[in-house]
């Protein structure tokens, strides 16, 4: 059993302690908070009044209540906090994006390689879905004539933004906007159904405060060109494609994937297979069998895409003239 430590107190992190406590593999034992009262709310809204509350980090990362972290703060402090973590030895998992800047990425992956024993994985959950597996086999299976990916969503914080405050994912401070927040599904999911590209353009439709509200990411492989289209200002319902030849594979989006079908042929049935209640269960259990069983193939693996998925996404980035305080640490 995995005693779960954790970092930031909003919906998400409840919502990864009820899948990774569904699996049976974890119990949460600690709980960090910058406020005290803020962890024992948390503590006991999640069913778990007694666990060891810390508003220090480094008592946090010295004590032995947690063998186990999930890091859900806001984006820039994760690469840091992810390297505090495995220099403690503890195992990570690390909400998206796992780094904000290409100094981030160095130290967390110089971390790694002084610590063989860690265990980090990026919480990247739509890459567990049998759904995005499907699409998967078909993108690896087929010739591949071009793609379309597309996820925007009106941010539940973009109101306030309007207003003149200053959420944290419309910061240039804690590495916000919208590649850094819905971009990063959708350049997984190019990378793990095509390939790394060899060359890719980002143009992003800016806000004043520095970061980008939306933008459209073009990749280009040797025979075709992949389309990503995500923002977090404006809601769409397009959907999302994969083009071989005659035939088209329409995903209802990238993912949380709820409907797969390929048109242009006799037989447009539903695919796709019923979605989990709880989309993190998968990611959980997967990440709590590599564990215990020692499975650093599997380990390796998902980091060595996570850094295909960040180098590319920072160089996108910076060549976009998207700047972070994290690109000058
Ligand atoms: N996988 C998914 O489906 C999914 C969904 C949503 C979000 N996420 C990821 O989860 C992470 C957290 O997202 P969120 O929307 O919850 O972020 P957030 O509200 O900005 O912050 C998350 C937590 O970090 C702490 N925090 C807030 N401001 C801080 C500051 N200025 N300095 C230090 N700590 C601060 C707070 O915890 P305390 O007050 O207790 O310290 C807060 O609960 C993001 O990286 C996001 O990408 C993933």
């Amino acid at each position: 059993m995995l005693k779960l430590g954790i970092i930031g107190t909003n919906w998400i992190t409840g919502q990864f302690i009820a899948a990774a406590e569904e699996t049976q593999q974890y119990t949460l034992t600690a709980v960090y908070s910058r406020h005290e009262d803020t962890a024992r709310k948390f503590a006991e809204d999640n069913h778990h009044p007694e666990v060891a509350l810390f508003t220090d980090l480094n008592k946090f990362w010295a004590s032995s209540a947690f063998d186990t972290v999930y890091i859900a703060s806001p984006n820039s402090l994760h690469g840091p906090q992810a390297v505090a973590a495995i220099k403690a030895g503890k195992n990570v998992i690390v909400e998206k994006p796992m780094v904000a800047s290409t100094s981030q990425l160095h130290q967390l992956t110089d971390a790694l390689a002084a610590h063989p024993d860690a265990f980090l994985f990026e919480a990247a959950r739509h890459l567990y879905e049998p759904n995005f597996a499907m699409v998967r086999d078909f993108a690896r299976q087929r010739e591949i004539s071009g793609a379309t990916l597309v996820y925007m969503k009106y941010s539940s914080r973009y109101d306030a933004y309007l207003a003149g405050k200053e959420p944290n994912v419309f910061t240039t401070r804690f590495a916000g906007g919208a590649l850094m927040d819905l971009g990063v599904y959708v350049v997984y999911a190019a990378l793990d159904w095509f390939g790394v590209p060899q060359h890719a353009q980002y143009v992003p439709s800016m806000l004043a405060s520095g970061v980008d509200g939306s933008g459209c990411l073009h990749l280009d492989y040797a025979d075709f060109g992949v389309n990503l289209i995500f923002g977090k200002t404006t809601q769409s319902y397009l959907p999302s494609e994969i083009y071989s030849g005659k035939q088209t594979l329409v995903l209802d989006a990238p993912e949380s994937i709820t409907s797969i079908k390929l048109r242009g042929g006799a037989d447009d049935r539903e695919l796709a297979g019923p979605q989990d209640d709880n989309p993190m269960v998968r990611e959980a259990s997967f990440f709590a069998k590599a564990i215990a069983t020692n499975d650093t193939q599997a380990r390796d693996k998902q980091f060595a895409l996570a850094k295909q998925v960040h180098e590319l996404m920072i160089s996108v980035r910076m060549a976009a003239g998207i700047h972070f305080p994290a690109d000058d640490e």
